[in-house]
C-alpha cells in the first residue's frame, strides 16, 4: 500500500503517457510470473505515438499519487486496435460474434478498454474512482464497452464485474476469456 497519498483523477497530459506506458509494460504478462496472473496482467500493449494518438482522439484516464501517473484507463476503438500489439487482434474477431441484448457487439458503436493500477496502490479502489470519468469521456462517441478479460485474471473480473458495473455478455463454454460490456449513456 502507498500509504494516504492523495489520488487525483484526471485526463492524461502528454507528459502523462510516458508513465502510462511504464506501468503497462510493467504488468505485461511478459514481465510478470504466471502464477502472480490472477491478480492481474496486460495483455496488450500500445506503445507511445499510439497512445498520444489515443489520448488526443478520445482521451485516457489517469489516477495520480505521489507525483506520477499510478493508474490509467484506456480506451481502443478499431483503429487503435489494429495498431496495438498483442493478443487483440486473435479476440475481436471472436467477439464481435457474441449477442448482447438481441444484437451482435459487431453492430454497436462499441469500444474495448484496459485498466490498470501500479501494485502499491491497489486495493485501495482506483478503479472504482477513474470509471465514471471514463465513461464520462466516451459518452456521446461510443454506445457499448467491451472488456475482454482472461478468465485466469480473477482481480480484473472480480472489480469489472462487481465493482465497475459490468455485465457478461452472453459466454461461449470453452473460450479462455469473458466477454464484459457495459452501455455507455
Ligand atoms: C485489476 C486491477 C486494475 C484491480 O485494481 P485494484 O486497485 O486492486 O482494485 P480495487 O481496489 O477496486 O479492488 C480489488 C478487488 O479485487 C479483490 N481481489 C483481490 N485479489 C483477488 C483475486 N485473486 N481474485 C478475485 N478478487 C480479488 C479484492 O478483494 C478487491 O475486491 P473488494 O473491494 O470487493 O474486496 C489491478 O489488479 C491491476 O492493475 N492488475 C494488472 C493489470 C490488469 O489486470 N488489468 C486488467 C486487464 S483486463
Amino acid at each position: 500500500m502507498a500509504g494516504n497519498a492523495p489520488i487525483v483523477i484526471a485526463r492524461a497530459m502528454p507528459h502523462d503517457l510516458a508513465g502510462v506506458r511504464n506501468l503497462q509494460e510493467k504488468n505485461h504478462k511478459e514481465n510478470l510470473p504466471r502464477e502472480r496472473w490472477a491478480e492481474g496482467y496486460i495483455s496488450l500493449r500500445t506503445y507511445l505515438p499510439l497512445l498520444g494518438r489515443i489520448r488526443e482522439e478520445t482521451g485516457i484516464v489517469i489516477a495520480k499519487g505521489c507525483g506520477g501517473v499510478v493508474g490509467y484507463e484506456l480506451p481502443l476503438d478499431a483503429s487503435h486496435r489494429l495498431e496495438a500489439k498483442g493478443d487483440a487482434d486473435v479476440i475481436v474477431p471472436t467477439f464481435l460474434e457474441i449477442g448482447y441484448c438481441g444484437r451482435k457487439i459487431a453492430d454497436y458503436n462499441w469500444v474495448t478498454g484496459q485498466y490498470c493500477v501500479d501494485e502499491p496502490f491497489r486495493g485501495t479502489g482506483i478503479p472504482t474512482k477513474m470509471h465514471p470519468e471514463f465513461l464520462e469521456m466516451l459518452g456521446g462517441k461510443f454506445d457499448l464497452l467491451v472488456f475482454i478479460v482472461s478468465k485466469i485474471n480473477l482481480r480484473s473480473l472480480h472489480v469489472a464485474l462487481n465493482k465497475l458495473g459490468m455485465v457478461e455478455a452472453a459466454d461461449r463454454a470453452g473460450r479462455a476469456w469473458k466477454t464484459l460490456v457495459q452501455e455507455i449513456g
